[in-house]
């Protein structure tokens, strides 16, 4: 397809995607845009909501079995990188024991996402946040 065929949307795409990946790692537009264990749970064993600095928040909800996270999401209307984030502590934590997990960091995020823009460091704080929120929920409850 020549320049002059393409589709006006797919152009203004294109010039975002250009953009964007100026600003974001190549897996923290990955995520943003295919999000991973991304949902809320009817009837979590633990799980925690925490607004941040910026107005967006973030849910997180876990089911621990025999100490071990077997189910972790998370749920947010935020950013593309809240998204990531949210993500990040998902997959860094599922099939972990709760004492594996217990030195989770905001660097481990960003690290695992390739590094996030200053104006995004937050966005990996509220996640990391949250989830140790949702963990403290789940150490009371049982
Ligand atoms: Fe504020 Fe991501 S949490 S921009």
């Amino acid at each position: 397809m020549t320049e002059i065929n393409k589709d006006p949307f797919d152009k203004i795409q294109e010039a975002v995607d250009n953009e964007m990946a100026k600003t974001f790692s190549k897996k923290t537009l990955h995520y943003s845009r295919n999000p991973v264990n991304m949902g809320r749970m009817n009837d979590p064993f633990g799980s925690a909501y925490i607004k941040g600095i910026c107005g967006d928040s973030m849910e997180i909800y876990l089911i621990i079995e025999n100490n071990v996270i077997t189910e972790v999401s998370f749920f947010t209307e935020g950013c593309g990188a809240t998204v990531a984030c949210g993500s990040a502590v998902t997959v860094l934590t599922k099939g972990k024991t709760i004492a594996q997990v217990l030195s989770l960091s905001p660097r481990d995020i960003i690290d695992h996402l390739d590094g996030l823009p200053e104006e995004n460091i937050h966005c990996a704080i509220l996640a990391v946040n949250t989830f140790f929120k949702a963990v403290a929920d789940y150490m009371f409850a049982y």
